[in-house]
């Protein structure tokens, strides 16, 4: 299946690696040099219709050269744009794209599923079929209603590991991959390429998630740490300094009720480095007091992040393995070569020419 995305986005090479839309942290420089790299970059789309078409414009200019020009096609932009689609209305999305139109569009946490369907044709009919639709979903259920809704170009299926927000109740890459697979497989539609998010941060992550038959990967949190990463500096050193990500990170709902977002759907929730909010959360601080403090300290620059910070640092299980800040096409080449490497030790290893001796 990953000739499947090779043949629809003929500029990706081989262990396709997708850099996955993060509002408040995606740049436009971050999803063109993804792209450029061979992998596909993605914008977050936002609300506001002003503000993605002038970043759809930016991110046209970065990928407009020959190489990446003749593998694409005319008038499609070579990444995605993503949206939350609980927030936003279906407008901005179509007419920006009718004017100028991304090879993608990522659907996610739908208000109610009954939106996808409504989403997809939209973009669909926007864009005359120019830009395909993707779907991100945290369960087998979910993944079979959004087959049958959006009639998704790709299924991005999202792990409990992954940082930002997700379902609350998930499992992980390692079982919800194979079991997404296997229901499509019982729908007739093993032919649907399935990409694999949340907790892959290096080769050997990704190596695993294309064993188990997914078609390529995509990563938010080791994005966090490339350089065209659009985050405070104390979010970044976070991403490079925590360690043990199972005890470092959390799934919680407290940076939206901190932030005072409102509107997310009940069935989600957020995973993000613990912190000073989360401890004080714990010993029975009030939300009140704890939006009072966290405020108060949003205009402390970089020493707001930290154990002892407040800031918001959604990160992922797999923060662990990041040690270093490198550009975005650095990155890309790094987690493909080492997945090929791990792949290829592993077929070394395990694959005989005769069966077994019995033991
Ligand atoms: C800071 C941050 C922001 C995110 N924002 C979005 C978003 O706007 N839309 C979306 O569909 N997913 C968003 N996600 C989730 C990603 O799509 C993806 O599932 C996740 O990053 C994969 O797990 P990983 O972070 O462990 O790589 C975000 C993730 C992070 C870390």
């Amino acid at each position: 299946m990953a000739h499947t995305l090779t043949k629809l986005y003929p500029w990706l090479t081989s262990h396709v690696v997708v850099y996955a839309p993060m509002l408040g942290a995606a740049t436009p420089a971050l999803a063109a040099n993804v792209t450029k790299a061979g992998g596909l970059g993605f914008i977050a789309g936002g609300t506001k219709l002003d503000a993605l078409e002038a970043t759809l414009r930016q991110v046209s200019e970065l990928t407009r050269i020959p190489a990446l020009q003749a593998k694409t096609t005319k008038d499609v932009i070579p990444i995605g744009v993503g949206f939350q689609l609980w927030g936003v209305q279906l407008s901005v999305a179509t007419l920006a794209f009718a004017k100028l139109a991304p090879a993608v569009a990522w659907l996610f946490a739908p208000a109610k599923s009954a939106d996808l369907a409504e989403w997809a044709q939209g973009i669909r009919h926007a864009t005359g079929g120019k830009t395909h639709i993707w779907v991100q979903v945290g369960t087998v259920a979910e993944a079979r209603s959004a087959v049958h809704l959006a009639k998704p170009d790709v299924l991005v299926v999202q792990g409990s590991d992954a940082g930002g927000h997700g379902l609350s109740q998930s499992a992980s890459v390692m079982s919800l991959v194979p079991e997404v697979m296997d229901m499509l497989d019982s729908l007739g539609r093993s032919d649907l390429p399935v990409l694999a998010a949340g907790g892959i941060t290096d080769g050997r992550s990704a190596a695993g998630a294309l064993a188990l038959g997914a078609s390529g990967i995509v990563m938010g949190t080791r994005f966090l740490a490339a350089q065209e990463a659009g985050i405070a500096r104390g979010w970044q050193n976070e991403i490079t300094r925590l360690t043990d990500g199972g005890v470092s990170t959390t799934r919680s709902t407290l940076c939206d009720r901190l932030k005072e977002t409102k509107g997310w759907p009940a069935c989600y929730d957020g995973r993000a480095a613990i912190n000073q909010g989360h401890k004080d959360e714990k010993v029975g601080m009030a939300d009140s007091e704890n939006v009072a403090l966290y405020k108060g300290e949003a205009t402390s620059g970089d020493s707001a992040w930290g154990p002892h910070g407040r800031m918001v640092t959604y990160a992922g299980t797999g923060v662990g393995l990041i040690r270093d800040v490198k550009p975005a096409a650095a990155i890309v080449e790094e987690v493909r070569s080492q997945a090929r490497e791990c792949l290829k030790r592993v077929a070394d290893t395990y694959v005989y020419d005769k069966p077994a001796a019995r033991l």
